[in-house]
């Protein structure tokens, strides 16, 4: 079946194919470094594109996959990503973007037109050190985020009160959140505040080559 987005738009994933073949597997692992297939960052870009977005948020970074995606669809948009790791941002390809070397979690609260994410999926049991600054952002979001949760849900609360009124969201985040026992007020989250306008859900293997999980991308409107 022919894509409907245009090879140009396609990000080439040489930074993130040549920091896969340097950087330890532990090392990715306790970062959650797994990397947005080129084609499905093509199609994040383009539903964020549809509110013309000026100013792009992408939290998450790693070798900037994204960042490159929402650059080549909004060719006029400044795009800001975050990014912890200075390993990986040495082998990043940013395609201009600003680059704060910073914690997402922890950094300031900007107004974005849009934001293109894949956060790092934690579960709770790995964090360490982490109830206070999970219990800031969910005050600021008016969402009590449970001890239970993934890492990610604090990635896709955070970000998404950081849309403005109208803004698109595009967030990668796995599967399990439908079924996790977190869910119900996840869900209630995302119909609420969180602008969840569309679920597309991938089976275990159709994203991702080296983690072993289901996909999925909700796409926000912010209400
Ligand atoms: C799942 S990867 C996604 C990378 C890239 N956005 C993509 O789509 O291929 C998540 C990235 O977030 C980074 N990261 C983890 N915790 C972070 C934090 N608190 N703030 C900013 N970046 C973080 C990791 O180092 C990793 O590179």
């Amino acid at each position: 079946m022919a894509s409907p987005i245009p090879d140009a738009l396609i990000p080439d994933v040489q930074a993130e194919a040549d920091y896969a073949a340097m950087a330890a597997p532990g090392h990715r692992k306790a970062l959650g470094q797994f990397f947005t297939p080129p084609r499905l960052a093509a199609l994040m870009a383009d539903w964020v594109a549809g509110v013309e977005p000026r100013v792009i948020l992408d939290p998450a970074m790693g070798a900037g996959v994204l960042t490159r995606a929402a650059l080549a669809r909004c060719p006029d948009a400044r795009v800001v990503a975050y990014e912890c790791d200075p390993a990986i941002l040495r082998a990043a390809d940013a395609g201009g973007a600003q680059v704060r070397h910073e914690d997402f979690l922890r950094a300031g609260w900007d107004d974005y037109d849009a934001v293109v994410m894949n956060p790092p999926y934690i579960r709770h049991r790995e964090l360490r050190d982490h109830g206070d600054l999970r219990a800031a952002i969910g005050q600021r979001a008016g969402y009590a985020i449970p001890k239970s949760a993934n890492l990610y849900v604090d990635f896709v609360v955070k970000a998404a009160c950081q849309l403005r009124r109208g803004g698109r969201g595009a967030f990668l985040i796995p599967g399990e959140w439908m079924g996790a026992n977190f869910a119900r007020g996840f869900k209630q989250f995302l119909l609420g505040p969180g602008g969840l306008q569309q679920v597309v859900l991938f089976s275990q293997g159709h994203v991702f080559d080296d983690a072993l999980t289901t996909a999925s991308v909700l796409l926000v409107e912010r209400p």
